[in-house]
């Protein structure tokens, strides 16, 4: 039913993963992926993908004449593009507001103008956090202790509150002006071509560059991951089966603290598993995040593929291990980086 379909930051670790499971599971779609290519941007995402199918152009989603010549012969915007590093957003917010909330609204006025079906990618970060599940009665298996499209929205963070904004204009958008939108609030994502700022790549190429993997406080702290596979599929169910309007959350009940993803890695690259460092912690740092998917399960019949944390992750040491020329580049700049504010 969508033909051309336009992918706002698909040359991103998320973006271009969605444009290779379309690309592998949909043959009758062309995509056009709309990227600044930023740092956290990289064209060797989309190589060896069929130039007939997909074409990348190199521009902000702030630019009102592009955005406009493109989705008016587009039949759908999917929407990726964003300032996606808490931490980034930590030393300067800028980047965060312009993007992901003026960027989004370029975006949706003209989704709004053509009548374009718009799909609004999110996070679960817009909630805030959750408290431990051992500070919970019954260790939070009792109602509200997940989250679900119901909970309210508590950012935390510059990045999260910034999300937050451009989800509440999508929704607006809707009630306002009828766009045809809908949102989806996803999880932690591990799984290739992500930037190795990121917690999971960080540390698996700390391990192949010889240096000490790096724990930011004791490493309590719970992430719900998914592999981004799972996500891409997720947001494929949403984009073609969805309800105008609504909002799914994505998750694969995946809720692993960091100390124990950081020794999962270290045992499987056979290391010792307190070979590592613990730095500073991030400043107001969520506690715990975790999905109640169930909407998205019963209502659109999604579900997880990678349902064993650690198979997900054995694929992601590899993939990094055999992509050395795809971050070694980079890593030293992203070490001295984190050197500079002691983590
Ligand atoms: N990484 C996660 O675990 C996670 C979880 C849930 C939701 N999300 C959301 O998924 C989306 C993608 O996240 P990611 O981890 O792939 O991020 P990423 O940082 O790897 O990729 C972002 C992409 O957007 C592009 N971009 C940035 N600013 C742009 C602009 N002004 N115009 C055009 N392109 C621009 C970058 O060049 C890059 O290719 C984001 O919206 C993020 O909030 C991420």
């Amino acid at each position: 039913m969508f033909k051309n379909i336009i992918v706002t930051g698909g040359a991103g670790f998320i973006g271009s993963n969605f444009v290779h499971y379309v690309v592998n599971n949909h043959p009758e779609v062309h995509l056009t992926v709309l990227d600044k290519l930023t740092y956290a941007g990289n064209k060797a995402n989309l190589a060896g993908l069929p130039e007939d199918r997909v074409k990348l152009v190199v521009g902000d989603i702030c630019d009102k004449g592009l955005v406009d010549s493109l989705v008016k012969d587009a039949d759908a915007v999917v929407h990726y593009a964003a300032e996606s590093h808490n931490d980034n957003s930590l030393i300067d917010p800028t980047p965060f507001i312009q993007t992901n909330i003026v960027g989004t609204s370029v975006l949706i006025n003209a989704c709004r103008k053509y009548n374009v079906r718009f799909h609004h990618i999110s996070t679960d970060e817009v909630y805030g956090d959750l408290p431990l599940r051992e500070d919970l009665p019954g260790h939070g298996e009792g109602k509200g202790e997940k989250f679900t499209p119901d909970s309210p929205y508590r950012p935390s963070s510059p990045y999260s509150s910034s999300k937050a904004s451009s989800d509440l204009l999508v929704r607006a958008w809707v009630r306002s002006f009828g766009l045809r939108a809908t949102i989806s609030n996803c999880s932690n994502n591990y799984g290739p071509y992500q930037h190795i700022e990121k917690f999971i790549p960080r540390q698996i190429t700390n391990i192949l560059s010889g240096i000490r993997p790096k724990l930011y406080g004791t490493g309590k702290n719970v992430r719900d991951w998914i592999h981004t596979n799972d996500h891409s599929r997720a947001v494929w169910t949403i984009l073609t089966k969805g309800k105008i309007g609504e909002t799914y959350l994505i998750g694969a009940d995946g809720e692993k603290n960091n100390k124990e993803v950081l020794e999962m890695i270290l045992e499987m690259m056979g290391q010792p598993k307190d070979a590592y460092d613990h730095v500073k912690d991030r400043p107001g740092h969520d506690l715990r995040y975790a999905i109640d998917a169930t909407k998205l399960r019963t209502e659109l019949g999604w579900k997880p593929e990678f349902t064993d944390f650690k198979t997900g992750l054995k694929h992601t040491i590899d993939w990094y291990t055999e992509h050395r020329d795809w971050w070694e580049s980079q890593k030293a700049a992203v070490e001295a980086k984190y050197a500079k504010q002691g983590q």
